[in-house]
């Protein structure tokens, strides 16, 4: 089965391809099937998020769309950056200006405590949804460490391995990550769900 995922993230591809492999699923990039959807982010959640951009996505190739709508919520800033994480500080800054940004409206802050969230979604030709959240504890730390990875994953610290998102492995990271707890509950959904209409 081939998913088109509503992204031109390749980080998330990977990550996503790496875990969905297993269960024989094939995911690609829109750009692999000739799209570009725009979709506006309009949602005030990551569910709605990723339910606007899987049905998008499906809806213009008339494949199975799966998309993933994540970000990292910090407790000191009421929850910001939020659904906001990919836009924080505006279009013009790139992930590491993003951080930078983080870091310094986080100045002086005592409390760190944050958590990434990940609501996968999943909208097939026939209508039928599929939805999975992955949520990963954590806090922000001081300076960044590490260069794995991609977005915050240098400034997301794990206290449990000491390390920073960016300084595991990709198979490490998998295994605690919000997308990888996400996609864990996602793939017990789908293979109930083929079972069903396979
Ligand atoms: P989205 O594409 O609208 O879901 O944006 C999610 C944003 O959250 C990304 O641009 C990253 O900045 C951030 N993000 C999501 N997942 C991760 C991750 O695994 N590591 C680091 N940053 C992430």
């Amino acid at each position: 089965m081939k998913f088109v995922l509503a992204s031109q993230n390749k980080h998330k591809l990977v990550e996503m391809q790496s875990i969905l492999a297993a269960h024989g699923v094939e995911v690609v990039l829109e750009a692999d099937v000739g799209l570009n959807v725009d979709v506006e982010e309009t949602g005030e959640t990551f569910a709605e998020n990723a339910m606007l951009k899987a049905r998008a996505v499906m809806e213009a190739s008339g494949l199975p769309a799966i998309a993933d709508d994540s970000g990292v919520c910090v407790d000191a800033l009421n929850g910001a950056p939020g659904v906001y994480s990919a836009r924080y500080g505006g279009p013009e800054l790139d992930d590491a200006a993003r951080y930078r940004l983080l870091l310094e409206n986080m100045r002086g802050a005592r409390t760190r405590t944050a958590h990434f969230t990940s609501c996968i979604a999943c909208v097939f030709p026939n209508g039928d949804t599929l939805e999975a959240e992955g949520v990963c504890p954590g806090t922000i730390a001081f300076a960044p460490q590490g260069d794995g990875g991609f977005g915050y994953d240098p400034v997301f610290f794990l206290p449990e391995l000491r390390k920073t998102y960016a300084q595991l492995t990709p198979e490490e990271k998998a295994a605690v990550s919000h997308r990888g707890k996400a996609l864990a509950v996602f793939e017990v959904k789908l293979r109930e769900y083929l079972k069903g209409n396979g």
